[in-house]
């Protein structure tokens, strides 16, 4: 089976940080996203898989190339102009000859691959799509299902009154290729508006799987930095980087540690390659430090996200926050929880947000 993923969204709200990167190779806890959901594919046995670009695609053939380095085969299919969900598939028409899955390049899921093909292949089905339950549902598209699984309802962006069930599209499918031949060619469609609506007043087989597995569409800053504390502090079992490692912390290659650093026993602060921490700086709770960042004397770090060549002054506090990669933070600046600093900004010393 060959996987397709929609990579070609522009990333509006995980701005700032989608200026330096696109959403699907922001590193999370420095590891391009995308690479999370190879690791799910392959364990599952898929290794062909087609990226559907229209967002700074020369970016994804420089970081990822043919895949070859990475135990997969990677093709491209690029939209000239983003043709939207059910457009970028139609595009890539050509490569689907037989069940395809299709994943939302921004959602970090434990999917069971396997299961899911199981579960369309018994319920002969045209099209499946994952589930999971979430608080907000009024941010996601709304499925109702059927005790069988059918669904029965399709809502994007539901407002609070329209909500009947807390299960949402959790941006997986498996399709048919008689699907794909219902998406009009060149022009922009989309999926959950036009084609799932569609195809349930035709009668077509939809049926809906409940995922268990963790799942977190990292496509808003909150999300984004929750993902992380959710990988380091182990609620999506994921492993965490080899390396180095004491009691909370696991460090890269050539990481300098100063003298009486506090590391948190009951968390996990992972630094990158290169990283240099001077004395007294502590870590509480869950953080991540990319590649060739400083941390100043006395700097105290507590959940929160710092990307690759920050410097962070002597004395500064960091909490609840996500820094972008090469910012300067001032000696004693102080960002507060629900922060986030855009790449390449300073933060005078002594200022707080
Ligand atoms: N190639 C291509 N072209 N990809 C696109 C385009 C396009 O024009 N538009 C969006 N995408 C990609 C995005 O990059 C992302 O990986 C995926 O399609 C979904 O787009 P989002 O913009 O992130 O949608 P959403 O999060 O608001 O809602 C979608 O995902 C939810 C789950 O996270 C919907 O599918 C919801 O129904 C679903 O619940
Ligand atoms: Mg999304």
């Amino acid at each position: 089976m060959i996987a397709l993923i929609l990579i070609g969204g522009t990333g509006t709200r995980l701005r700032p940080f989608t200026c330096d990167f696109p959403k699907p190779l922001l590193p999370v806890v420095n590891r391009p996203f995308l690479e999370y959901q190879f690791d799910v594919l392959k364990r599952h046995g898929v290794r062909d898989i087609v990226l559907c670009t229209a967002y700074k695609p020369a970016v994804f053939h420089r970081m990822l190339g043919d895949g070859r380095g990475r135990g997969l085969r990677l093709r491209y299919v690029h939209e000239r102009r983003p043709l939207g969900t059910g457009g970028a598939i139609k595009n890539a028409q050509r490569h689907i000859q037989q069940t395809v899955l299709i994943l939302n390049g921004d959602v970090l899921h434990t999917l069971d691959v396997t299961a899911f093909l199981r579960f369309h292949r018994r319920n002969r089905a045209d099209l499946s799509i994952a589930l999971t339950r979430v608080k907000d549902p009024t941010l996601y598209g709304l499925v109702e299902t059927e005790p069988s699984g059918r669904v029965r309802r399709f809502l994007e962006k539901p407002s609070w009154d329209e909500i009947v069930t807390n299960t949402i599209n959790a941006g997986a499918y498996l399709f048919e290729p008689s699907v794909v031949a219902r998406i009009p060619p060149g022009v922009h469609h989309s999926l959950e508006r036009a084609l799932f609506p569609h195809m349930l007043e035709d009668g077509a087989r939809l049926f809906g799987y409940v995922s268990r597995g963790y799942w977190m569409d990292i496509g808003a800053v909150d999300k984004y930095l929750q993902v992380h504390l959710d990988i380091l502090g182990g609620a999506t079992r994921l492993p965490l980087p080899p390396g180095p490692r004491r009691p909370g912390l696991r460090a890269g290659s050539s990481v300098h540690l100063g003298r009486e650093l506090t590391f948190d026993h009951e968390g996990c602060a992972v630094l990158g390659d290169r990283v240099r921490v001077a004395d007294f700086a502590r870590f509480s709770r869950n953080v991540c430090v990319g590649a060739d960042c400083e941390i100043g004397k006395g700097a105290a770090l507590e959940d929160c996200v710092v990307l690759a060549g920050a410097r962070i002054g002597d004395g500064a506090v960091l909490k609840g926050c996500v820094i972008g990669p090469r910012c300067l933070i001032g000696h004693h600046a102080v960002m507060s929880a629900g922060t986030a600093l855009a790449g390449g900004s300073t933060l005078r010393p002594f200022s707080q947000f």
